[in-house]
């Protein structure tokens, strides 16, 4: 490819990314926006205590990895093939129950996590459900948790 044709591919893909990002706004806050281009504890953790995979009503996959320090919550990680909003959710509560008690871990509601999200749209409200569903799945599991 020319140098002038590689300017012009690299203009046209700079303006779809912009469009790209534009649109997101208008349908998320920026809380979620930030949070799935920089999601916080997504891997696959080896050496946990408990661990869940659940699938929602979209047919997308959550999994929730758990390590504990007593009955405290201490590490947390999650994956999805699920999209931005449920990375978002994912990413975020983890951060809401790291170092809490498993009890504490079992309030968080979805309201609570999509209220952190500063809101979700509408169609993404199932992905909240998901992610807290998957987590308490994660807590159910710990010992003595169920
Ligand atoms: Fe399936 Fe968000 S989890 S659309």
């Amino acid at each position: 490819m020319s140098e002038d044709k590689r300017s012009e591919f690299d203009r046209i893909a700079d303006k779809i990314q912009q469009q790209i990002i534009e649109d997101e706004k208008k349908i998320f806050s920026a809380k979620v926006i930030v949070e799935y281009n920089n999601p916080h504890n997504i891997y696959r953790m080896v050496d946990f205590d408990s661990h869940s995979v659940l699938t929602g009503s979209c047919g997308d996959t959550m999994e929730f990895y758990i390590r504990l320090k007593g009955d405290t919550v201490s590490d947390l990680s999650f994956m999805t093939d699920g999209c931005g909003a449920t990375v978002a959710c994912g990413s975020i509560l983890t951060r809401m129950v790291e170092g809490v008690t498993i009890e504490e871990a079992r309030k968080v509601t979805s309201s609570d996590l999509i209220e952190t999200l500063e809101g979700l749209p509408d169609e993404n409200l199932h992905c909240a459900n998901l992610a807290v569903n998957a987590l308490r799945t994660a807590l159910n599991g710990c010992e003595g948790g169920a």
